[in-house]
């Protein structure tokens, strides 16, 4: 993602716990875990919408999110805008057959642009713009 392999591959790592942040048009936060998000392109994540309804609400009303990674000490927050909420089309599809298989309906895909990444990890560069 932005050529910054170690945020890819955090974001890609199935062991790593993914967090989404989302605001109300109040200004109320709302955060939930989400093990779907995933890493479409250089510039594109997304995340499955399977039971999310707040969340799905608040992308729909201010199309903004932040999306957290961890994995013991390494963390990325990635700031984003809402793209799209794909209910068909080939991702929509890939991703809908993954969580058929485990038994479970999508009822839709998100996709986000990114906007900024920063490193949360716990060191050094804890807190720093990286894109
Ligand atoms: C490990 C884990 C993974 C989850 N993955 C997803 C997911 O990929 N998509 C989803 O819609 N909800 C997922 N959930 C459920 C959400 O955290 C949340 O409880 C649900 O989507 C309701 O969201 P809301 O409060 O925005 O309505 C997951 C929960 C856990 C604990």
């Amino acid at each position: 993602m932005k050529n910054l392999e170690q945020v890819s591959k955090l974001f890609q790592d199935p062991e790593s716990t993914k967090v989404v942040s989302t605001i109300s048009k109040e200004g109320q936060l709302h955060t939930i875990v989400a093990g779907s998000v995933m890493v479409v392109d250089d510039n594109t994540l997304a995340v499955a919408e399977v039971f999310m309804n707040t969340s799905s609400a608040n992308l729909t009303d201010t199309s903004k999110v932040a999306l957290l990674a961890v994995k013991g000490m390494e963390s990325y927050l990635v700031n984003a805008s809402v793209q799209a909420r794909l209910t068909d089309g080939p991702l929509f599809q890939a991703v809908a057959e993954k969580f058929a298989a485990m038994g479970m309906e999508i009822k839709a895909i998100w996709t986000f642009s990114v906007d900024k990444i920063y490193d949360e990890s716990a060191g050094p560069n804890g807190g720093k713009q990286i894109f």
